[in-house]
């Protein structure tokens, strides 16, 4: 394993974790991560399926490596933007603990491209022995993944996906953000019953594979239904402040509208804080139907009192898998070049869907996130 430089932390928002402090080796970890008394993901074991349920985060975790090598891992990590990132978050560093057996390297860029950028260099710089990019946009990776190729150090590509030669990385693993905007598409049109939509959307971050697909997906649908409309269509950055800020703007250009589709939780959320101030009504009881992405534990509150009618699933416990990859990868095993990670839908009390499950306080309870 290459010799450790010391840790370089770069940009103004980097929050570095050092989740362990021993020293690199060439061994692969002997043990497979064993967790709980469920299966978690061995190194022996076969390569993921092409579509997977994401394991329970206490599942995910790697044991220690039985010889007490230390794999060090850089996680390029989008920003803090939503619950749902911190929940992904959140996963990483229990997976990547040093008890797991790995010494990780955090880095928050905080939406900027540059910092996410910079923060694979210092990666590189600091002979890091795998890289993991949640990339911010889908453009622009080539020349530091070659940096990285070039470097020897393996890269996987998580929850979104980039545009670059598929050969310059060793994996991507993610949701099917085309088919999440297809299955919010599809349940409006069960919903609606042949009735009219006037659509307005929040989407996500420009240029983000997660925003690129549930707009590509939704799309899909709209164009199925002539009785529909997109008014407009503007982005939220997926975070609250931006939902409400476009929700406000919409809300004086538009008077005639009844589908707010917003692309995830945390914009819903000041979606509706607009329409309150405005005294326009929404939800089950409501004017206005809401569409929602992530279905995190506050979005599915809010599923459950019947304020946003159908909430969309991104899972966010993706750790386990790049774990997976990484054990594999230490043994020489093959991995599949790329793992879909498998998401449901839900909707509000009341509401009953082919495409999604009814909620209820159990369903909620039952949720690791
Ligand atoms: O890439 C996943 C998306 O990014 C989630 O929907 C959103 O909450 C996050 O910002």
């Amino acid at each position: 394993m290459k010799k450790k430089l010391a840790v370089l932390m770069t940009g103004a928002m980097v929050m570095a974790t050092l989740a362990g402090c021993g020293s690199g080796s060439d061994a692969a970890p002997a043990a497979a991560p064993a967790a709980t008394e469920e299966e978690a993901p061995a190194a022996e074991e076969e390569a993921p399926a092409a579509e997977e349920e994401a394991p329970a985060a206490e599942e995910e975790a790697a044991a220690p490596a039985a010889s007490g090598d230390t794999i060090s891992v850089g996680f390029a990590q989008v920003g803090h933007e939503s619950d749902w990132r911190a929940a992904n978050t959140q996963n990483y560093q229990d997976t990547f603990s040093a008890a797991n057996g790995y010494e990780l390297s955090f880095v928050d860029a905080d939406n900027d491209n540059a910092v996410q950028l910079e923060a694979v260099r210092g990666f590189i710089q600091q002979e890091v022995d795998y890289i993991c990019i949640a990339p911010i946009e889908t453009a622009g990776w080539d020349t530091v993944l070659q940096e990285a190729q070039d470097a020897g150090i393996p890269v996987l590509i998580v929850d979104r996906s980039v545009d670059a030669d598929a050969s310059l990385y060793e994996t991507q693993i993610g949701c099917d953000m085309v088919a999440e905007g297809e299955t919010a598409g599809n349940w409006l049109a069960e919903y609606l019953d042949g009735g009219d939509a006037k659509i307005l959307v929040i989407e996500g971050t420009v240029g983000a594979s997660a925003t690129l697909g549930r707009t590509e997906g939704f799309n899909n649908i709209v164009a199925q239904h002539s009785e529909w409309e997109v008014l407009d269509s503007q982005s939220g950055d997926f975070t609250q402040a931006g939902g409400q800020e476009v929700m406000e703007s919409f809300i004086k250009s538009y008077s005639d509208f009844n589908v707010v589709v917003c692309q995830n939780d945390n914009e819903a959320y000041g979606a509706m804080d607009a329409m309150d101030a405005a005294g326009i009504t929404y939800g089950v009881d409501g004017d206005v139907i809401i569409i929602s992405f992530d279905a995190t534990h506050d979005g599915l509150q809010y599923t459950l009192d019947g304020k946003i009618n159908c909430n969309v699933e991104c899972n966010p416990l993706q750790a386990g898998f790049a774990a997976d990859v990484i054990q594999k990868l230490q043994a020489g095993d093959a991995i599949d070049a790329q793992t879909i990670v498998t998401d449901e839908a839900f909707v509000a009390p009341g509401i009953t869907s082919q495409y999604a499950v009814t909620m209820t306080q159990e369903v909620l309870d039952g949720r690791a996130y």
